[in-house]
């Protein structure tokens, strides 16, 4: 059973390198990130708050797998909610579970805090960033895709934003596990980042045979 954990910053690729490792492992996939988001959508449907815990961890126990499916997940204002409702411990106690059985299993799961929280013990752990600059940039392009008109600006506001909740909070703050491997991706291609993540997993994997 293998576990392959990809953490990393806000529009880091860490999804994109996630779903393709998986591919080329033939193992599951699971975007951690959807489960607060789906989280943060059902707190602001019931007309709650996300600055509650308790909104939050209602709606985290409540979490049905149908949440998961639905396409305004990937949108700008989601992502800002789900960054603020993922600072709970409740919340994040309430997606723990899941988390672990799915990891149980093998596959490879993306997030912030994978190798350092829900998976200590995965066979291989990456932490993939770049450059906040970089990151605007893409994440521009990929909201541009969704309709969203926000200028890079603003983008990289947000994105700055983000990565200080996200790494600053006190449960499970973003951080590399002390045995990841870094993958910075500012200069790379899709593709040199997945033969570079590649090559790690494939040495470290075979270590461990
Ligand atoms: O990866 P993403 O942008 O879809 O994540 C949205 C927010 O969810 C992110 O800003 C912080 C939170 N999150 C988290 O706290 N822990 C995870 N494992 C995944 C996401």
């Amino acid at each position: 059973m293998t576990v392959i954990a990809v953490d990393g910053t806000f529009a880091s690729g860490k999804g994109t390198l996630g779903k393709a490792l998986a591919a080329h492992y033939g193992i599951a996939y699971l975007d951690t990130g959807k489960l607060y988001r789906a989280t943060a959508k059902r707190v602001l449907d019931a007309g709650g708050n996300v600055a509650l815990e308790a909104d939050g961890e209602t709606a985290a126990l409540n979490l049905s797998p149908d949440d998961l499916y639905d396409p305004i997940l990937k949108s700008g204002p989601i992502g800002a909610a789900a960054s603020k409702v993922s600072v709970h411990q409740k919340v994040r106690a309430a997606l723990l579970a899941f988390q672990r059985e799915f990891a149980a299993k093998g596959g490879v799961l993306d997030g912030r805090d994978i190798g350092t929280v829900i998976c200590p013990d995965a066979d291989v752990k990456l932490y993939v960033t770049a450059t906040q600059i970089e990151r605007a940039k893409r994440r521009h392009a990929e909201l541009a895709g969704y309709g969203e008109k926000l200028t890079v600006d603003q983008v990289l506001e947000q994105l700055i934003e983000r990565d200080t909740r996200d790494s600053t909070r006190a449960v499970a703050p973003l951080k590399p596990a002390a045995d990841a491997h870094m993958l910075d991706t500012t200069d790379m291609s899709i593709e040199a980042v997945l033969s570079a993540a590649i090559e790690i997993c494939d040495a470290v994997l075979k270590q461990h045979d």
